[in-house]
């Protein structure tokens, strides 16, 4: 059945600025790391990204390499679009991003101009788009002069390619470096996306103050620590098919932090917010993101985590308690 997209989606989402720029997106946004490649069964991707929309949330976040098998995630995104979103286009805001290996021999990684253009012709045409919105270098490329990466990035938007540009996992010191190229060329670089969760803070040592400085929005990506700032794992039992279950990273971080989560609860129950809603929140009263990028495995998970808008203020005895819990 053609999908029709409820009228009443843009009186829930919040939008915010991307740094000093004009593109808003929405406080929450959705990545398609996990649970869009070819073992995701279509209506389940259907159900994730139409009910999304129909909340508000304009804006999916894809790479090159997702999948599983890489490429995969671009596809099916494509074919959900093509079938079901055409029409709504313009009102979405569409990411990929190359930085990662994607194939052999030394064009397929890192951040040369040879690499990059090739990449976002690909990702175009796996997602049959004629432009993406936002354009992302995955991570810095030691090998790389930050002028080829800069000047390849800002090729491809004069060559109507992406609309804006975007960094992920760049260090303080690389940001630093690759806005002095920005800045040379007039790139539109709106964007950076660095992993920020409770339990990792890392970018508030320097990173959230360059960008800041320099008018650069900021999207947060593993906001729940891959589902650890969940409730599903406080009773110690790993759900099958959990992200704990598929992923020996995120088991062992969980054994590192389940002290943490089970202290963290009660401040959650006393907000009347699920774990999940409590960590968004938190993010989100930061005041330091544009968005907070989540992932989830069914519509119900992103339903739920939407709801932490509802709740984002905490009192500074809160956020101490908070602080006193995760950094010690
Ligand atoms: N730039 C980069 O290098 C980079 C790296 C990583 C991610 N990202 C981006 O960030 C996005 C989000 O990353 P992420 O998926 O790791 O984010 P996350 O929001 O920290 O974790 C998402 C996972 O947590 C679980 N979950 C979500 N909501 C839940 C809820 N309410 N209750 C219980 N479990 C819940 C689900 O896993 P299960 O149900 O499967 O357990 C879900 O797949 C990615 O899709 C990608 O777009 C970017």
């Amino acid at each position: 059945m053609a999908y029709n997209a409820d009228p009443s989606r843009y009186k829930q989402m919040k939008y915010n600025a991307c740094g000093n720029n004009g593109l808003y997106l929405p406080a929450i946004s959705l990545g398609l790391w996990h649970n869009f490649g070819n073992e995701a069964t279509m209506q389940n991707m259907q159900d994730m990204i139409l009910n999304s929309f129909d909340l508000g949330i304009t804006h999916f976040d894809i790479a090159n390499n997702y999948g599983p098998p890489a490429g995969a995630a671009e596809e099916n995104f494509g074919k959900i679009l093509k079938d079901q979103l055409k029409s709504y286009r313009d009102e979405l805001i569409i990411s990929t991003k190359a930085g990662f290996y994607m194939w052999d021999g030394p064009y397929g990684d890192g951040g040369s101009k040879k690499y990059l253009i090739a990449s976002i012709d690909q990702s175009l045409k796996r997602a049959k788009l004629e432009y993406f919105d936002i354009f992302y270098h995955h991570r810095a490329d030691p090998n790389t002069p930050a002028a080829e990466t800069a000047a390849a990035l800002d090729q491809i938007v004069r060559q109507g390619k992406a609309l804006y540009i975007g960094t992920s996992n760049y260090t303080a010191e690389q940001a630093a470096e690759i806005i002095i190229e920005f800045e040379k060329l007039g790139t539109p670089y709106i964007i950076h996306q660095p992993i920020y969760n409770m339990l990792n803070r890392g970018i508030e040592n320097g990173l959230v103050d360059i960008l800041k400085s320099s008018g650069v929005g900021i999207i947060a990506y593993c906001p729940l620590a891959q589902g650890l700032l969940t409730d599903k794992y406080l009773n110690e039992q790993i759900p099958q098919n959990s992200r704990a279950d598929r992923s020996k990273y995120v088991a062992q971080e969980l054994d590192k932090n389940i002290d943490k989560i089970k202290l963290l609860k009660p401040l959650a129950q006393a907000r009347n917010q699920t774990m999940a809603q409590m960590a968004i929140a938190w993010l989100l009263n930061t005041g330091n993101l544009t968005s907070v990028l989540i992932g989830a495995s069914r519509f119900s998970q992103i339903a739920e985590n939407v709801a932490a808008l509802n709740n984002t203020k905490f009192s500074q005895d809160e956020l101490d308690l908070i602080d006193r819990i995760v950094l010690t």
